[in-house]
């Protein structure tokens, strides 16, 4: 049985179909065998308020939504999770797993759509409380493959948009790497699960202590 000193908060970012999911989902059940307190947290939701505003940046009827709209609902999906649930979370010494964060909103909504990243810098502070996370792992792929890893799901609105909309979120996720070299971790995501999943190990164990009880 292990415990955490302080709360941890880790974040998870990459193009559609990286294999983030499935991470987060390793990394939950790691930390649960290990008697973490943890909590995994997904965005755009998380939160009842959060999930509703998820259903309405999903909806694939909606394909006339303003791309302004859309970055505001992305932030106001992130702003209710963080107060109500990252926020306490961190109060508990908890590690927190979000499957994407801040970031996304840089990256599909600055990268693929073009909005000016410096301003939605400002906007993700003004919603996260300037709550950051202390790492960011980011699951780098190539776009044909994650395009052909999500073959078989239905596209939902915002994973419909292609190759050449991918390409430039992918792009803007290697500029974000640049910028935040502290916090953000690159993984190949081109490799097995298991040696993905054993990297990200080994990047949280740089950074945590886990003592034994
Ligand atoms: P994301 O959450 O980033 O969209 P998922 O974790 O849902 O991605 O993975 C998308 C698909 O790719 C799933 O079918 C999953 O089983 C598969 N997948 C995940 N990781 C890998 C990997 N390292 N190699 C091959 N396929 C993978
Ligand atoms: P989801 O089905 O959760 O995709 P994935 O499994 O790839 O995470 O859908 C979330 C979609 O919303 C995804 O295409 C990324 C996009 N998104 C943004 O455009 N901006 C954001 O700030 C966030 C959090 C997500």
């Amino acid at each position: 049985m292990s415990f955490l000193k302080n709360s941890f908060f880790i974040s998870f970012e990459g193009i559609d179909g990286c294999g983030k999911s499935t991470q987060v989902r390793l990394l939950s059940e790691k930390m649960n065998s290990e008697s973490v307190n943890t909590l995994v947290v997904r965005e755009p939701g998380g939160h009842a308020i959060s999930e509703d505003i998820r259903k309405i940046l999903l909806n694939n009827e909606y394909f006339n939504m303003s791309i302004r709209t859309e970055a505001l609902l992305m932030a106001s999906s992130r702003s209710q999770l963080t107060k109500d649930i990252i926020i306490p979370a961190l109060k508990k010494r908890s590690l927190i797993i979000a499957d994407r964060y801040s970031d996304s909103t840089l990256a599909y909504q600055g990268g693929g759509r073009g909005i000016d990243v410096k301003w939605l810098i400002s906007l993700n502070k003004f919603a996260t409380y300037n709550i950051e996370p202390d790492l960011t792992i980011y699951i780098d792929v190539d776009v044909e493959e994650g395009l052909m890893r999500r073959k078989i799901k239905n596209s939902d609105r915002l994973e419909s948009l292609g190759y050449e909309f991918q390409e430039k979120v992918r792009n803007q996720y290697l500029k974000l790497v640049k910028l935040f070299p502290e916090r953000i971790v690159t993984i190949n995501g081109m490799q097995s699960t298991e040696e993905i999943c054993k990297e990200i190990w080994e990047a949280i164990m740089n950074r945590i202590n886990l003592n034994e009880r």
